[in-house]
């Protein structure tokens, strides 16, 4: 077995790269393809995962062929070849290797700047080349887009010359780039594509289980409908009421998504909050966010989020947190506990959270309190029908609330 190459021929490493990058281009330029045109759902973004970790292995062989074509001499062209072939072949090659490098670049910076999930068959994660950044994740996907139309284009006319060759002149140019044993070369390259997609997919339920093990979650028994809750009345008594500083507050949450999180959160909520430290008893919080003023990084995200197996937002606008209890566990700290209600379900949950009270320079009492709780997404219906499959998003996603709030009547603290 010749592994090098000759002046006159490919070695079997050469031919190795040649064919195996071939293959998995075509292939990436055909999932690529169906995977964009397809509904978004978790076999979706089974696709994506699976689309760019094939992307990144064509990277790799790319960088490895190169290396290789340096430190090996390059076979000549035939004799028989015509000037003008000569350089057409020679400027279609230095494209196939400019797209064969643009797409995996750009598929890559697309994903860091939109931080989504990148880990190689579920192996490793990728590092994003760049923090989130959504112009940029823009105009790499249409580079991405536009270098797939490019790709194909060069790859057609480099299949037209070696077809040209082949039939017309009867030279020797394809049959000496083919390999020794095609069917050999293709079941290998079968066999570890489905061995790759099998590790990625096996890869991807160990993370899920993972995830679900390692969550804390802060909640009681079981849902109940919004229609059944009944709505605790406290002891009415002089509980001052604070106006919420929408600026300095902030309502998020993390989620995550094929074992990456992402945050988010709420650009509109507003509440009413009646607190008083000092009687617990009487104090009442309720929190009311619009749904659809969620905000992720990345606005195609927003869009899906929105949708009726999620928010839902045309039938359910708002959820509502609705605290009637409050404990106190320690100096600042407190437990405020309640329902929360997401779409058409409310349940009871503790928000454990610490509350500091200041004075500031015009005399007013400013509280400042920052809190966070777990909930499971499906006892809420978030993420319906096929979004029940745990291994893409995980059940578990954390709320964070942080509110700055003025004091504006009651009696003094
Ligand atoms: C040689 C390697 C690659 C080829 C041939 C390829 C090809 C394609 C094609 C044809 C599309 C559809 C374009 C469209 O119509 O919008 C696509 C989309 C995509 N590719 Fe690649 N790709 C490669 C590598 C990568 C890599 C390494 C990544 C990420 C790490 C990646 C991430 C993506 C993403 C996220 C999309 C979807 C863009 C969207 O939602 O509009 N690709 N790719």
């Amino acid at each position: 077995l010749q592994l090098k190459n000759t002046h006159i021929n490919y070695g079997a490493t050469a031919k190795f790269f040649h064919w195996a990058v071939a293959l998995l281009v075509i292939g990436l330029l055909a999932l690529g393809t169906y995977m964009t045109w397809i509904e978004f759902s978790p076999f979706k973004l089974e696709l994506y995962g699976i689309h760019k970790s094939f992307g990144t292995l064509v990277f790799i062989l790319a960088l490895l062929r190169v290396v290789w074509r340096w430190v090996n001499p390059k076979p000549e062209a035939l004799q028989t070849h015509k000037k003008w072939e000569k350089k057409l072949a020679h400027y279609t090659h230095i494209l196939l290797y400019v797209f064969l490098f643009a797409m995996p670049l750009s598929g890559w910076l697309m994903t860091s700047a939109a931080a989504f999930p990148h880990h190689f068959f579920g192996f490793f994660n990728v590092p994003a080349l760049t923090g989130k950044d959504e112009s940029l994740f823009k105009l790499m996907r249409n580079v991405h887009e536009l270098s797939s139309y490019g790709l194909a284009a060069i790859i057609a006319l480099h299949f037209a010359g070696a077809m040209k060759h082949h039939i017309m002149d009867r030279d020797l140019t394809l049959k000496r780039m083919m390999p020794q044993r095609p069917m050999l070369l293709l079941a290998v390259l079968l066999f570890v594509c489905t061995g790759l997609v099998v590790a990625n997919n096996y890869n991807a339920a160990q993370n899920a289980t993972a995830d679900n093990a390692n969550a804390v979650v802060v909640r009681e028994d079981a849902p109940v409908q919004s229609n059944e809750v009944a709505v605790q009345e406290n002891a009415a008594g002089a509980v001052p009421a604070w106006e919420i500083i929408k600026e300095d507050s902030n309502v998020s949450f993390t989620a995550t998504v094929q074992g990456t999180a992402f945050d988010g959160g709420f650009e509109r909520f507003d509440g009413e909050i009646q607190f008083d430290p000092e009687n617990l008893a009487a104090s009442r919080a309720d929190i009311k966010i619009d749904l659809a003023s969620v905000k992720s990084g990345s606005s195609e995200r927003d869009e899906y989020m929105v949708a009726p197996a999620w928010f839902n937002t045309e039938s359910f606008p708002e959820s509502q947190f609705l605290a009637t209890e409050f404990q106190k566990i320690d100096e600042n700290q407190y437990v405020a506990v309640g329902d929360l209600r997401i779409k058409d379900t409310s349940m009871p949950v503790s928000l454990p959270f610490t509350l500091t009270i200041e004075t500031d320079e015009a005399g007013n009492n400013i509280a400042n309190m920052q809190g966070e709780l777990t909930i499971e997404r499906l006892d809420y219906g978030l993420g319906e029908g096929q979004w029940g499959d745990l291994s893409t998003v995980a059940n578990e996603v954390l709320i964070r609330v942080s509110v700055k709030a003025r004091q504006v009547e009651g009696a003094g603290i």
